[in-house]
């Protein structure tokens, strides 16, 4: 490893309630979280719409914590700008989206945010080979990416695993279906962020469930990338 890794855990806010997204913030900072996780959709990349800009921007004017947007749309080099000046972060783009991701990567990083590349759980690891270079981290989603509250898909372990063995020093992340056990599965093959919508939000105590799965993923990780 050339740098120590980080475990982070990073609620998402689409499954906090839209009624209440101030306190969701505020709840998120308390809880002791690495971050917010914002999911940006435009019913064309994916068959569902969420946020856009002005969710951020509320977000980064009530708390301080690192923002996560994740963009789950078509044309993702129109929205860089828009994102980074509402106080995104990291900005996650996807691969299968219809862009030069390498030119869409150096732009975000050129506007000062760190950059991510998604791949949803039926692209190979292979995709992303040609834009290591110019990212910090890679997402591998465990859900098809348009919806909360979906069912974990295992079948992307070896990908996680893959990845990491070709690449130790960059992030790697996990998204959608995400709790204590799958985080920890994922962490075994290498992941080291951890973005739960459904189990963070639904928790009583979203502070003790952050520090489990903290928990669960560093011992796991520890054995998994010793492996
Ligand atoms: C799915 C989104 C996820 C989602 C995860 O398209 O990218 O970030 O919020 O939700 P859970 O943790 O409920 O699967
Ligand atoms: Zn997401």
């Amino acid at each position: 490893m050339q740098k120590k890794l980080e475990i982070k855990v990073l609620p998402s806010l689409l499954a906090a309630d839209m009624g209440r997204l101030e306190e969701a913030c505020h709840r998120v900072e308390a809880a002791g979280a690495d971050g917010l996780h914002v999911d940006i959709m435009d019913g064309h990349f994916v068959p569902n719409l969420s946020m856009g800009p002005d969710v951020v921007r509320m977000a980064r004017r009530c708390t301080k914590t690192h923002l996560s947007v994740h963009l789950m749309v078509t044309h993702p080099q129109h929205f860089v700008e828009p994102f980074v000046n509402a106080g995104a972060d990291t900005v996650l783009i996807h691969i299968e989206a219809q862009c030069d991701p390498a030119t869409v990567l150096k732009d975000i990083r050129a506007r000062g945010a760190r950059a991510g590349i998604t791949l949803n759980p039926e692209t190979p690891a292979e995709a992303v080979h040609g834009v290591l270079g110019d990212l910090d981290e890679v997402l591998c989603m465990s859900v098809h990416p348009g919806f909360g509250g979906q069912g974990f898909i295992p079948q992307i372990l070896p990908k996680i695993r893959e990845l990491r063995a070709r690449n130790p020093a960059v992030d790697i992340s996990v998204d959608g279906g995400i709790n204590a056990d799958t985080g920890a599965q994922c962490a075994a093959q290498g992941a080291n962020i951890f973005l739960a919508g459904t189990y963070l939000f639904r928790a009583a105590d979203m502070a003790a469930e952050i520090a489990i799965l903290r928990k669960r993923a560093q011992d796991a990780f520890t054995i998994g990338v010793r492996q």
